[in-house]
């Protein structure tokens, strides 16, 4: 088992470990002074963990609650939120209680959001059950629900009171979705750790779980701290994404975002080579680990497509964008363009 502190504007402890479920209840009474704890789920992850959760609470001695909404993307929105307090309140949940945000990504980006505005914030824990959600979205506060307009258009910064990764959770995964978190790995090692990009070629991440979630943990916890709001730094976690949400957009959403990710980094990294941006093209050995873990690395949208669709990104800001780009691998820089620079960008990195 392995604790990583997290310093940002609340110091927590990130928990990576097999069988750490059993642990919920000790954890949480731990962190909080809380009667009620509240597990929020989705109504997969509710049929796998949540029974143990609950026993585990209740034998912490905690009032619980259950909250569970249908699975997927298209629950993190404002009406589920919108329910979601409504339970709270309805159930008598007052500031001193505690969510538990028990599955992937979504539950803990919409619980988390939850717990920062209801009554003004009250205290949650994150229990991650995809990979995605164990390497990247429990940890560093970043909580969100999506609007018509695009996706996690409305949020907050609100960080955690602890978070308790247990990876034998991730067992129950379909191979997919597996894979999808793959890519946000294969990300770390290509932005920040060249010998790590390394061990995940080396080595099986499916034989390597703590070493992988910790490692990644690591790094995240070091860019939160230096750039909890995403000013400068914490933006180089969007390496891929520019391209990557605009070849999900392209797909009405059935590419996955893991999958449109990897093509993204693929992309730009040989994009700014061609371009002279970089020294080194990293697109070659970015594209054989992602296919090493099942992944896909080109598209088939036009350049035109794409760059239409990432700069109607409504987070975009005026008329500049900033990219992320490798200089070499295990180390990508920020570099901002002016918008009408993108096409051609996107044009080199497609020439065949
Ligand atoms: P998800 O939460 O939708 O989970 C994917 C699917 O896996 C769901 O159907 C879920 O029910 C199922 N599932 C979860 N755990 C399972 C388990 N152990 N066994 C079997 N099935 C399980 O998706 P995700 O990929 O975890 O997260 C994606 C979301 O995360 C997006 O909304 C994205 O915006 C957000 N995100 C947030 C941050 C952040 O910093 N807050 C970072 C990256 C991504
Ligand atoms: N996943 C991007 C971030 O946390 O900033």
């Amino acid at each position: 088992m392995q604790n990583i502190e997290v310093q940002a504007s609340r110091k927590y402890t990130v928990q990576i470990g097999a069988g750490l479920l059993k642990n919920v209840g000790a954890c949480v009474r731990a962190v909080t002074q809380a009667e009620t704890a509240v597990v929020v789920t989705d109504d997969i992850v509710d049929g796998l963990y949540a029974a143990q959760v609950l026993d585990c609470l209740q034998e912490a001695g905690f009032r619980t609650l259950r909250f569970v909404f249908p699975n997927g993307e298209a629950s993190k929105n404002l009406t589920v939120l919108g329910r979601l307090l409504e339970f709270l309140a309805e159930n008598h949940v007052t500031r001193a209680d505690c969510i538990v945000a028990l599955g992937g990504g979504v539950v803990g980006d919409l619980a988390g959001f939850a717990a920062a505005v209801y009554q003004r914030g009250v205290d949650f824990v994150q229990v991650p059950t995809t990979l995605l959600a164990c390497v990247d979205s429990s940890v560093g506060g970043k909580t969100a629900v999506d609007l018509k307009a695009g996706k996690n258009l409305a949020g907050a910064f609100y960080q955690p009171k602890a978070v308790l990764c247990d990876y034998e959770t991730l067992s129950t995964l379909p191979d997919a979705i597996f894979a999808d978190g793959m890519a946000e790995v294969i990300k770390y090692g290509a932005i920040f750790d060249r010998a790590f990009f390394d061990f995940l070629k080396e080595n099986d991440a499916h034989a390597a779980l703590e070493t992988v979630i910790a490692r990644c943990v690591t790094l995240k916890r070091d860019v939160v701290a230096e750039d909890e709001t995403d000013r400068g730094r914490r933006g180089l976690l969007n390496f891929g994404h520019t391209l990557g949400h605009a070849i999900e957009g392209c797909s009405n959403f059935t590419i996955s975002h893991g999958s449109a990710v990897g093509i993204g980094m693929v992309l730009l990294s040989r994009a700014a080579y061609r371009c002279g941006l970089t020294k080194t093209d990293c697109s070659g050995e970015i594209a054989a680990l992602l296919q090493q873990y099942g992944l896909p690395t080109e598209t088939t949208y036009t350049a035109e497509a794409l760059c239409e669709k990432a700069l109607s990104d409504k987070k975009r800001s005026g008329s500049h964008i900033t990219l992320i780009i490798p200089e070499t691998l295990g180390h990508c820089v920020l570099h901002t363009i002016e918008t009408k620079a993108l096409l051609p960008i996107i044009q080199k990195g497609m020439e065949a």
